[in-house]
């Protein structure tokens, strides 16, 4: 079966397939500076909220070695994107190591790198978490719909919801995702359907509009997607799209699940009103690849994500065990129990 790295540290640059390149073509990019690390953030070489936590600690790490300021650092890898909270969690954990060290510099590069290469190490095995605990909600035959990537690509390895599809099929559940194309950026039409194509998983793309028409006539089981930030309420902001789907999956009583590193849970946010939405460049809506699709002059609204209420999610999947509402009480117990409390 085959199995990939979209993120891996070969000691002195961080190598990242170029997510935007997929499927018509593999290429690594090699990154040595903090600054390529941003951009490849900002414009989504790099994507999905554990993912672009652990290309941000990397980006730390590279900073260190050159010798340059890691608060200029902490600061720019910071600002590359908004929503995903794993980002900021990522840089906070690497900014413990640093902030305040007066040690040699050697030790300090080293630290960081341990410390990076520990939060993807955490990472895979917390999607292996996920996957293990999500397989009580998986009956043994299972419609499954999915939006946006969560996948190998989305994480350091093996996914979220994605990997949840993925540990259902090799535990001998009979699974077939549906995936939702996730306009603008194609990330289910593109990525996950590569990955599933790779892992050989039966799947199925449709456009993002055909979803309440899929549960409707072929009967869908559940719905699993991903986060990219869980309010203390449980509220859940994931890619642009989640929220129709949730409504949908409620109108056909189809159980909705998030799967979720515990990184992903933002405590601190009190609910889904709080959560930075980030918006994009009108292009991603106005064009497919080069050719113009909107008329000139037609004003665009492109927000990347959007929130669904937590009275909307069945239950948030994360490695540390499953929560159901209500998500104030369950959420922080989990949370705790993770960090080993
Ligand atoms: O804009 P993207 O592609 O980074 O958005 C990704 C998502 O919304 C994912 O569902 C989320 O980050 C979880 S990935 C395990």
């Amino acid at each position: 079966m085959s199995t990939f790295r979209s993120i891996e540290w070969k000691g002195d640059r961080l190598v990242l397939l170029d997510q935007r390149r997929i499927p018509e073509a593999k290429v690594f990019l090699e990154l040595t500076a903090p600054e390529e690390v941003a951009a490849a953030i900002r414009e989504m070489a790099v994507r999905g909220a554990p993912a672009i936590g652990a290309a941000a600690a990397f980006g730390v790490v590279l900073a260190a070695r050159r010798g340059e300021a890691l608060a200029e650092a902490d600061a720019l890898l910071r600002a590359s994107r908004p929503t995903a909270v794993n980002l900021f969690w990522a840089l906070d954990r690497m900014k413990r190591v640093w902030e305040g060290y007066s040690g040699a510099a050697q030790a300090l590069v080293q630290a960081l790198e341990a410390e990076a290469l520990k939060i993807a190490e955490e990472d895979v095995a917390a999607n292996k978490a996920i996957g293990r605990h999500a397989l009580e909600l998986i009956p043994d035959e299972a419609r499954i719909l999915h939006h946006c990537n969560t996948g190998s690509l989305a994480t350091v390895d093996y996914g979220t919801a994605l990997g949840i599809i993925r540990i259902a099929h090799e535990a001998g559940k009979k699974v077939h995702a549906f995936l939702d194309e996730t306009r603008p950026r194609l990330q289910g039409a593109r990525l996950s359907a590569w990955e599933l194509r790779e892992l050989g998983i039966p799947h199925t793309v449709i456009a993002d509009g055909a979803s309440g028409h899929v549960m409707q006539k072929f009967g869908i089981d559940l719905v699993v997607v991903g986060a990219d930030r869980i309010a203390a309420s449980g509220d859940t902001a994931n890619k642009i799209g989640t929220y129709n789907l949730a409504i949908a999956a409620r109108h056909h009583g189809v159980p909705f699940y998030v799967a979720a590193p515990t990184s992903t849970v933002d405590l601190e946010t009190p609910s889904g009103a709080a959560i930075p939405i980030e918006e994009r460049d009108a292009r991603e809506l106005t064009h497919c690849g080069p050719v113009r699709v909107v008329p000139e002059g037609s004003p665009v609204y492109n927000p990347a994500f959007d929130v669904t209420p937590a009275e909307l999610i069945s239950a948030i999947v994360t490695e540390a065990g499953i929560a159901y509402p209500p998500y104030e009480k369950s959420l922080p117990a989990l949370v705790r129990k993770a960090q080993g409390g």
